[in-house]
């Protein structure tokens, strides 16, 4: 079975575009493929998240994870700090990357720029951690969106230049997983571009009702069609590609009628796509907070992904330290 390696950082709630976008298709993956999924709390320490929340942070994305149907007992679901082999193997390979490629990575220099007065090595390192995660496991396939394909080019880079340090054919070169006609691009609501955490523009899977009705009634539209099947205002589009995602066919074609023959009205279409994402949510809320409260439980399910992570990452370990010629007396 094909290894297939993916981890978020536990940086706020998931919401829709990361539900349709990636968690809905990990949770497909994982029977089709020895899949380790993670909690990347270290990656969040770049940008010094608050000590008290982010143990909190890590448990709700846990809780969302397994609330989506992400099985403990089939993938590898853990968190990153809890694999002491990640740092290690991460000294490791910080000693084969160069500073000169690594001060030229995009997410680097748009950090310099957006965070001038916290340009630590953490940031510049990122890319050398990454790829720590994912050839820890000799991962083949890494699942992600199109801002991290610079970082598994460096991922690709740094595995063949230690293989070709040593003169082996140690680490395998990982590729990103394409879902293909599977990925959903989720538009967010304020108009332009899709779903993200930090727009501002986004319906979490923990949203109250009151708060995505809200939410959803606020959403940029326009003045109305004027003509006929008019060629729709990106604004508008977004709000039809929502419905598409949660609403019934019958519903989505009611609307496209109701536009192109210049009789909607946005406030009915809105109620609709409100009520259709609640329904949708409602029952997954509900159980992110029964896991969320389920303490037990989540301890169970972070200790058999530690064990689990742990054998493959202490194999992995033993291997590179015998290529690299460390030897204990
Ligand atoms: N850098 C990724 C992001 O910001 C998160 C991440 C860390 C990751 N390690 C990974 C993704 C390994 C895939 C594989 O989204």
């Amino acid at each position: 079975m094909e290894k297939v390696v993916s981890g978020i950082r536990p940086t706020g709630n998931l919401h829709l575009g990361n539900y349709y976008g990636a968690l809905r298709n990990f949770v497909k993956m994982q029977h089709e493929h020895q899949c380790y999924f993670f909690i990347a709390d270290y990656h969040s320490l770049t940008t010094y998240p608050n000590p008290k929340d982010l143990h909190g942070n890590i448990r709700q994305i846990l809780s969302e994870y397994l609330a989506a149907g992400m099985d403990p007992d089939t993938a590898t679901l853990y968190i990153q700090s809890d694999i002491p082999e990640i740092p290690e193997l991460y000294l490791l390979m910080n000693m084969n990357a160069y500073v000169g490629e690594l001060e030229r990575t995009t997410s680097f220099k748009e950090k310099i720029r957006s965070q001038p007065n916290n340009v630590n090595a953490g940031l510049l390192t990122y890319p050398i951690l990454m790829a720590t995660d994912i050839i820890i496991h000799h991962a083949s396939k890494v699942p992600v969106g199109k801002d991290q394909e610079q970082h598994l080019e460096m991922t690709r880079r740094f595995a063949r230049r230690f293989n070709n340090m040593y003169g082996v054919e140690y680490f395998p070169e990982p590729d990103a997983y394409n879902f293909g006609e599977e990925l959903l691009k989720v538009p967010g609501l304020d108009g332009s571009g899709k779903m993200g955490k930090t727009e501002g523009n986004a319906i979490f899977l923990s949203d109250e009702p009151k708060v995505i009705q809200k939410k959803v009634m606020k959403a940029v539209t326009d003045a109305g069609p004027t003509e006929p099947n008019q060629e729709m205002d990106e604004p508008i589009k977004n709000i039809f590609t929502l419905m598409k995602i949660v609403s019934t066919e019958d519903t989505y074609n009611y609307f496209l009628d109701q536009y192109n023959t210049c009789k909607i009205r946005y406030g009915d279409m809105k109620k609709q796509l409100a009520k259709d994402i609640i329904a949708f949510t409602d029952p997954l809320r509900e159980k992110i907070k029964e896991i969320y409260a389920d303490e037990e439980y989540l301890k169970k399910v972070a200790e058999k992904g530690r064990d689990k992570a742990r054998a493959s990452a202490s194999q992995t370990l033993k291997e590179v330290r015998d290529i690299i010629g460390i030897k204990s007396f």
